[in-house]
């Protein structure tokens, strides 16, 4: 059993994805605790909803961020957690945060990685004109977006796309690979090997 520190700014639906995984013992583990830097994130009241312990950390209260990041590790040391999920998280994590936690920091970015990196990435997709894009999970690394990549699945661009209709193919993905990553992260079958990521084979005998 896993502990899952989740950091999330908005309106949470990879968190309610995660949620229901752990409810249905897809993922062996729990959410220990969900924080944010939005007060108003939507992410906070579906945890809440689901008696998940959270927390609200005001950014402008902090010196700079690692000042802030150190908060934010404080608690997840508090709740031991194994594994910290990013689920819309809007902040670039500190090298102190990622040290902190190498290879236990998962993202998921709306594109095919190293497509289209960084923000609006559904619109950077439709704009460029490419026919497939989808969406990637994987491990967190002091770049932005660039981190060993654990799953990806593709998803067609379709002639008539916008951002809002191609963005909305991708995240009904989103919701199956990240918690299937989580699980496999969970089964401890993830094992990284520079910056390729292979997932070990479950002996059925
Ligand atoms: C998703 O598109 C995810 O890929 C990106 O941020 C968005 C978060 O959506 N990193 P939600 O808050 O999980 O609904």
């Amino acid at each position: 059993m896993i502990n899952i520190g989740v950091l999330a700014s908005g309106r949470g639906t990879n968190l309610q994805a995660i949620i229901k995984a752990v409810e249905e013992g897809i993922i062996e583990g729990e959410i220990s605790i969900v924080i944010s830097d939005n007060r108003d994130a939507f992410a906070l009241k579906r945890a809440k909803q689901n008696n998940i312990k959270t927390e609200y950390l005001n950014f402008k209260s902090f010196k700079d961020r690692e000042d802030y990041d150190k908060e934010i590790i404080k608690t997840m040391k508090k709740k031991k957690v194994d594994l910290v999920v990013l689920a819309g998280y809007m902040r670039i994590l500190s090298p102190f945060f990622i040290n902190a936690y190498k290879n236990k920091i998962m993202n998921i970015h709306p594109a095919l990685l190293p497509s289209f990196p960084g923000l609006h990435a559904q619109r950077q997709a439709v704009e460029y004109g490419v026919k497939i894009s989808g969406c990637t999970v994987h491990f967190v690394d002091e770049g932005v977006d660039s981190g060993p990549i654990i799953l990806q699945k593709a998803v067609e661009v379709k002639d008539n796309d916008t951002e809002e209709s191609l963005a909305e193919r991708i995240l009904k993905e989103e919701h199956q690979i990240y918690p299937q990553a989580i699980q496999l992260f969970s089964q401890g079958r993830l094992i990284i090997k520079g910056r390729k990521v292979f997932i070990e084979e479950v002996d059925l005998k």
